[in-house]
This record gives structure tokens, C-alpha cells and sequence, in this order.
């Protein structure tokens, strides 16, 4: 079996393909270019997840911008998140008086965002929004306002294009839905 058989045997359905995504991220990157223009603008991605997309975005946006990243950990390594968060890595710059654009994998319950939404707020940026390329309406336990949204994702779990599952599968080129046996066990895990 070749390598990337074994990918994407992880996956029972192929949810968005590499040319939507693409597309999309090319909508996303004008609409913030034109928001933001004349602004000064700072992207923040969080690891590991948001990296592929960060990547992508941050191609499309065709105004001076700056990028840092934040890595947080939820207790449990399953799918549900606790919403209690831990940073285990800050970032290198101070966001105090700048536009600052957190740039997320996926919103599911929303805990995690809102926790880290509480701490960057604290250090007074002039602006603080998100952009998301995925998010889970139906699951959402606080509510959030995500101001750049890539799809609406019905309550799957998905992997591929920075998100994993027990930290793999996130170098498939797409996002597609998990395998049910492999469902189970992340299941499990949470
Ligand atoms: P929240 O705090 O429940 O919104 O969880 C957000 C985090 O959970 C994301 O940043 C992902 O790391 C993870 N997550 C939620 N849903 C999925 C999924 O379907 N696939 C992979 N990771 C997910
Ligand atoms: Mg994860």
C-alpha cells in the first residue's frame, strides 16, 4: 500500500477538495485585504492547526501584513475540548494597539477561542477578530462572532489540510470526514 493510500484510508468522504478550498481562501484573502487596507494588520495562527490555511491565506491577502503565532492545548486529546486552556507557546510580539486577525483551523464548541479570545483582548489590541476556515454551528456551546468564516461543516469530525487526529493526517491536501472506526476511538480519547 502506498504512503498516501494509507492516508487516505483514514477517510470515509472527501468534504471540501483542494480547488474549493483554494477558492474560497482566494475570497477570504481579498475580503480582508479591502477591510483591512490602509490598517496595519497582524495575523495570528494557532498551532499547529491553522498553519496549512495561515500558509494559504496569507498568500491571498495582497496588503503589508504581519504574521506570529500561539500554541494552546486543552486538556484530553480527544475530540471534545474541555475548554480549559494552556498556552504553551505566546507570541513573540506585543499586539497592544494593533489590528489583529486570529486565524483558526476549525470553531467546534468554541471554548478554546474564547479563551484565548479573553487573554488577547487583555492586552488592549485596536482590533480583534477571527477568521476560520472551518466551523461546526450545531456544536457550539459559547457563542463566538467570526468575522471571516470558510464553511459551515455539518457535526463530523474531520481531518486533512492541518487537522489530525491524534496529531496525524493533517498533510492530506483536503478535508474529509474520519472513517467511522477511527470516529469511535477518537471518541474514546476525549
Ligand atoms: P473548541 O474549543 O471545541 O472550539 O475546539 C477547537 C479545537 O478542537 C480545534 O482547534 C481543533 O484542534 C479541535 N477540533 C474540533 N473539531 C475538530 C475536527 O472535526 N477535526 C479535528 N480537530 C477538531
Ligand atoms: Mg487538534
Amino acid at each position: 500500500m502506498s504512503s498516501v493510500n494509507e492516508l487516505t484510508a483514514a477517510v470515509s468522504e472527501i468534504l471540501i477538495d483542494e480547488e474549493t478550498l483554494q477558492s474560497r481562501i482566494g475570497e477570504l484573502g481579498a475580503e480582508i485585504s479591502e477591510d483591512y487596507r490602509g490598517r496595519d494588520l497582524l495575523l495570528v495562527g494557532v498551532l499547529k492547526g491553522a498553519v496549512f490555511f495561515m500558509a494559504d491565506l496569507m498568500r491571498r491577502i495582497d496588503i503589508p501584513c504581519e504574521v506570529d503565532f500561539m500554541a494552546i492545548s486543552s486538556y484530553g486529546a480527544g475530540i471534545d475540548s474541555s475548554g480549559v486552556v494552556r498556552i504553551l507557546k505566546d507570541l513573540d510580539m506585543s499586539i497592544e494597539g494593533r489590528n489583529v486577525l486570529v486565524v483558526e483551523d476549525i470553531i467546534d464548541s468554541g471554548l478554546t477561542l474564547s479563551y484565548l479570545l479573553r487573554n488577547l483582548e487583555a492586552r488592549e489590541p485596536a482590533s480583534l477578530e477571527i477568521c476560520a476556515l472551518l466551523t461546526k454551528p450545531s456544536r457550539r456551546e459559547i457563542d463566538i462572532h467570526c468575522r471571516y468564516t470558510g464553511f459551515e461543516i455539518p457535526n463530523k469530525f474531520v481531518i486533512g489540510y492541518g487537522l489530525d487526529f491524534a496529531e496525524r493526517y493533517r498533510n492530506l491536501p483536503f478535508v474529509g470526514v474520519i472513517r467511522d472506526e477511527l470516529a469511535a476511538q477518537a471518541e474514546e480519547l476525549s
